[in-house]
């Protein structure tokens, strides 16, 4: 489904394939968690029942959904706020669903004003609420070379993390910290070289690590999900859909500890790893796009959507 304004358009991915899990769940309302441009929203409006209560932290993106899905009425309300308070959204009589798209839309990717893509020049910013928290300049220019290095490296696996994160101090110790897209992308080709033939730009992994260090993607992750089960009805869904192998691994270990595999070393006496059964997992293994939607929507190619059933305590 393309969504759109007259700017900006998102496509969005597994929308049937989620909207098959959603059908399963018992109950009035469907949280989603990541609205965007409202794409999962309206096909779930469209051909369920549900009311739906749509979460962004982008408070641009929710005008956008709250115009597109204005047709639908009361069955519709949108919330601009972090879906880490997903515990404090008041959803009257319990949830059947809940829906998270992760990561940024290609709305937020393709305005160049957003600091997020190397390929446009702007302000380095990439906050997705831009009403909080340090934008990507100030992080790279508030941080050390060692905690640079472990941002670059963790987030982005990037194997260059400490040469490139040399380059960024050496500027932040010249007191002419990097202020724009361009000017870190560039560094990065600078400080990495580019393989001649290689597909991606050089400053993609840096670009993706320093996005989810500004935004907290997996610390807001790691607590999103057990809170979401927490809020579903008895046999409710929850379907998460990631980009990258980081947020992918979080959702699956998570639904391994939620449905009571302990993780913990044989030897330890007592389970200390939190394990306790609370969902059934519904995809052994994650579901991936269509080869149809692959070639239809090139990022939907890396996308993997794992879905649990919140089961009785
Ligand atoms: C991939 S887009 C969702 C697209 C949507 N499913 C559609 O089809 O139009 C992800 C959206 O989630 C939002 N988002 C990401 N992390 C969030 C968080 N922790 N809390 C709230 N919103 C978040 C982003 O601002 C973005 O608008």
């Amino acid at each position: 489904m393309q969504s759109s304004s007259a700017e900006f358009t998102h496509q969005t991915v597994l929308r049937d394939e989620v909207v098959e899990f959603v059908r399963k769940g018992s109950g009035a309302v469907v949280i989603d968690a990541t609205l965007g441009l409202g794409g999962h929203s309206e096909a779930i409006l469209r051909s369920t029942e549900f009311d739906v209560i749509g979460l962004d932290q982008d408070a641009k993106a929710v005008e956008m959904a709250k115009a597109r899905l204005a047709e639908f009425g009361g069955r519709f309300r949108a919330v601009n706020t972090n879906f880490e308070a997903i515990a404090d959204i008041d959803a009257g009589d319990g949830v059947a669903a809940i829906v998270a798209d992760l990561g940024v839309s290609s709305m937020q990717l393709d305005d160049a004003a957003r600091g997020f893509s190397f390929n446009a020049p702007a302000e380095l910013d990439m906050r997705m609420n831009r009403g909080s928290g340090q934008s990507a300049a100030e992080l790279l220019a508030n941080s050390t070379e060692a905690e640079i290095a472990d941002i670059l490296y963790y987030y982005g696996e990037e194997r260059k993390s400490r040469r490139i994160a040399r380059w960024i101090t050496e500027r932040n110790e010249a007191g002419d910290p990097i202020k724009t897209t361009d000017d870190l992308a560039s560094l990065v080709e600078r400080a990495v070289g580019r393989r001649p033939g290689a597909k991606i730009h050089p400053a993609t992994r840096t670009f993706q690590a320093i996005r989810i260090a500004v935004n907290r993607e997996l610390d807001v992750l790691k607590a999103f999900v057990p809170a979401a089960i927490e809020k579903l009805n008895e046999g409710g869904i929850l379907a998460i859909i990631s980009f990258h192998s980081l947020e992918d691994r979080i959702v699956k270990q998570a639904f391994q500890r939620l449905s009571g595999k302990c993780s913990c070393p044989p030897r330890i006496p007592k389970c200390i790893c939190g394990a306790e059964k609370k969902i059934e997992i519904l995809t052994k293994k994650p579901i991936v796009p269509s080869d149809d939607e692959q070639k239809k929507n090139k990022r939907s190619r890396s996308s993997k959507l794992r879905v649990a059933r919140r089961i009785g305590s």
